[in-house]
């Protein structure tokens, strides 16, 4: 009997020693919550993103755009434009705040919102304009930063997928956005199992989120702890959140940031070993970067072509069978029943995203993954769609 190969899963942290010993480190020093690892792990992020600006950790990407369209003012009728094929935090982070998530399809090839797209979406209430970095291809920020400010409006891009990505030479990050928010979640590119980070150049918005995102107080924890005043005394000045980053989940981070560029490296291997073995398959491939700019690969998304023997779900079904997971990026928000309903959104106000959604597969990435994986990977989806 041949032996049957362990399941591959379709994501996984990467997670080493370093990473272990940091953690247990922070365990062992008797401060867990936000504190001196917390400010390091600020330290060194808004120094590989922004050395003039800042970066607030907190406890994931949803916390941060929240914190950051707060913190730009949106409010009650205010419209905040976000992409239709995105995950659901992108849209709900606006409804917090009784704002009006506005919905753009994206561009047929590369999945990101366009500068045409957005500046059609545009109207008297338009307050924000958040684009997202779609599996870690960078939008055109100069674009839609110049567009935005024409118009007099702030732009918060959404990089949950998109570190580090660069455009023109400039990582997601150092734009001029308003802010950016990037995601440590479990399967991200940078993983402290949940976690994010906001980062800016505006001091004003740095100060608000920094302030909201632990309860509207005044003084963190960890100041009040080591300062010479009396540590039980702090000041409520907004009511604010509870979004600030554990210490261990920064220790973490701290460790994830140094191996960012070798992590990458190992997925960018892995994405041109796709293209190359999927360059004869009926599969759409995903858009590549130009040439000397970096892709995250946070996910890699194939579209099955008409002329493939297996329907999308059939494909996936067939994968799992063989211990090869998938997943879908994404089931776009016109197709959940909340923002369908709630907003009046059809399938046909989104023929590209809607389009993408029914062949979209998203294949195994991660920086873990073996050379055996990619073969066995790039095997299974051949010998499947060669029928
Ligand atoms: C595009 C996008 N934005 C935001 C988020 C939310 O990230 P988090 O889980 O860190 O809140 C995700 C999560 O996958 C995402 O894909």
């Amino acid at each position: 009997m041949t032996p049957v190969p362990p399941f591959l899963p379709f994501a996984k942290p990467d997670i080493g020693e370093a990473e272990i010993a940091a953690v247990v480190e922070c365990l062992r020093s008797g401060w867990l919550t936000t504190g001196p690892r917390t400010k390091e792990f600020e330290r060194l992020f808004a120094e590989l993103m922004r050395p003039n600006g800042q970066a607030l950790a907190v406890n994931s990407a949803t916390a941060g755009l929240h914190l950051a369209l707060e913190a730009l003012g949106v409010s009650s009728g205010d419209e905040v434009i976000v992409p239709d094929y995105t995950f659901t935090a992108s849209a709900e982070v606006v409804h917090y705040l009784g704002a009006i998530p506005v919905f753009v399809d994206v561009d047929a090839r590369t999945l990101n919102v366009t500068v045409e797209g957005l500046e059609a979406a545009i109207t008297p209430r338009t307050k924000v304009i958040m684009p997202v970095h779609f599996s870690g291809l960078a939008c055109d920020m100069e674009g839609i930063l110049a567009m935005a400010r024409r118009h007099g409006l702030a732009v918060v891009d959404d990089a949950a997928h998109a570190l580090p990505s660069t455009r023109n030479g400039c990582l997601v990050g150092s734009f001029d956005a308003d802010a950016t928010v990037f995601s440590f979640y479990a399967n991200k590119t940078l993983s402290t199992g949940e976690g994010g980070m906001v980062v800016t150049g505006r001091s004003d918005v740095a100060t608000r989120c920094g302030i909201m995102r632990l309860h509207g107080i005044s003084r963190d924890a960890f100041a009040r702890y080591t300062s010479s005043s009396p540590a039980w005394h702090y000041e409520v000045v907004a009511p604010g959140f509870k979004y600030n980053l554990t210490d261990i989940a920064s220790a973490l981070g701290s460790v994830q940031l140094g191996r960012v560029h070798e992590m990458a490296e190992r997925r960018r291997v892995i994405a041109e070993a796709y293209m190359e073995g999927f360059a004869d398959v009926p599969l759409e491939l995903p858009a590549r970067p130009a040439s000397g700019d970096l892709h995250s690969w946070h996910l890699f998304v194939v579209r099955l072509t008409d002329d493939a023997p297996l329907a999308r779900d059939a494909f996936i079904d067939q994968m799992y069978a063989s211990g090869i997971g998938c997943s879908v990026h994404f089931i776009p928000l016109h197709r959940h029943p909340y923002w369908r309903d709630t907003y009046g959104l059809a399938p046909e106000m989104f023929p590209n995203a809607e389009r993408a959604y029914r062949s979209a597969v998203s294949l195994p990435i991660y920086s873990g993954m073996t050379q055996e994986d990619v073969d066995r990977t790039i095997a299974t989806v051949r010998r499947l769609l060669s029928a």
